[in-house]
């Protein structure tokens, strides 16, 4: 199963994947995540890649391209993956493409998180992510077991840099210029589905089951 997840920030798409992943047996690539480990691991990248991301803008396409395309082609890829973040412009969509189509290894469904503008703000105000193990809680819908540390490793829990007001805004501009376009790019080659991320998180995860199962019962398995 080769799964995109496409959507405005805070619109749950780390969220659906970290669920689905098990589900599905195939590897989460979060491309915010990859680049944030890049940073932690003080790679060359690193410092370049930061300030883009802390200030709200997209990284340049090559640099994520051969990121993420370098990420597909590991091992664990074979059976498929869920990508999340990635791709996020034509440009990269259609370098996915090309490499997709040298394997013969096409993509099987886009999922569409669609969001609102206060819901996505609201999301990302109470957003707390683990500093060690990327791990995403929220103080409201999804609040970790013990106040302020994460359940699986009890490193103390923070806000992301990228999810100030200002940064918001920007984020929100980038995905409109760059990302919006995406969604008529892939509805156009079908098996695209868009499903309403303004509900709670368990309606979301049990509509994209739903969607998953009726799609692939009658060819593969999801
Ligand atoms: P990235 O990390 O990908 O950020 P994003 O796309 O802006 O998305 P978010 O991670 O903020 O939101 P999400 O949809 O995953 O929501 P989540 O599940 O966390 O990218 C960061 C930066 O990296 C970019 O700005 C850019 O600089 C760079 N970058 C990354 N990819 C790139 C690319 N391809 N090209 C160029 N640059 C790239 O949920 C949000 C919150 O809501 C959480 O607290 C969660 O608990 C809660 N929640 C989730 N779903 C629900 C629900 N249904 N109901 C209630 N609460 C919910
Ligand atoms: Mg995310």
């Amino acid at each position: 199963m080769r799964l995109i997840l496409l959507g405005p920030p805070g619109a749950g798409k780390g969220t659906l994947a970290d669920r689905l992943t098990d589900r599905l047996s195939v590897p989460h690539l979060a491309s915010g995540d990859i680049l944030r480990a890049q940073i932690r691991q003080g790679s060359d990248l690193g410092p370049a890649v930061q300030k883009y991301m802390n200030s709200g803008q997209l990284v340049p396409d090559d640099l994520i391209v051969q990121v993420m395309i370098s990420r597909l082609t590991q091992p664990d890829c074979a059976a498929g993956f869920i990508l999340d973040g990635f791709p996020r412009t034509l440009p990269q969509a259609q370098a996915l493409n090309g490499r997709l189509a040298e394997v013969q290894a096409p993509i099987d469904m886009v999922i569409y998180l669609d969001a609102g503008e206060q819901v996505i703000i609201s999301r990302l105000a109470g957003r707390r992510v683990c500093p060690l193990c990327d791990a995403t809680y929220h103080l409201q819908t999804m609040p970790p077991a013990e106040s302020g540390k994460c359940d699986r490793d009890g490193a103390d829990l923070q806000a992301r840099p990228d999810d100030q007001p200002q940064v918001i805004r920007t984020r929100l501009q980038e995905y409109r210029r760059l990302t919006e376009p995406l969604l008529e790019y892939y509805a156009a080659a079908g098996r695209f589905v868009r499903l309403d991320g303004n509900k709670d998180i368990e309606w979301v995860y049990c509509q994209a089951q739903q969607v998953l199962t009726k799609t692939f019962s009658s060819t593969d398995e999801p």
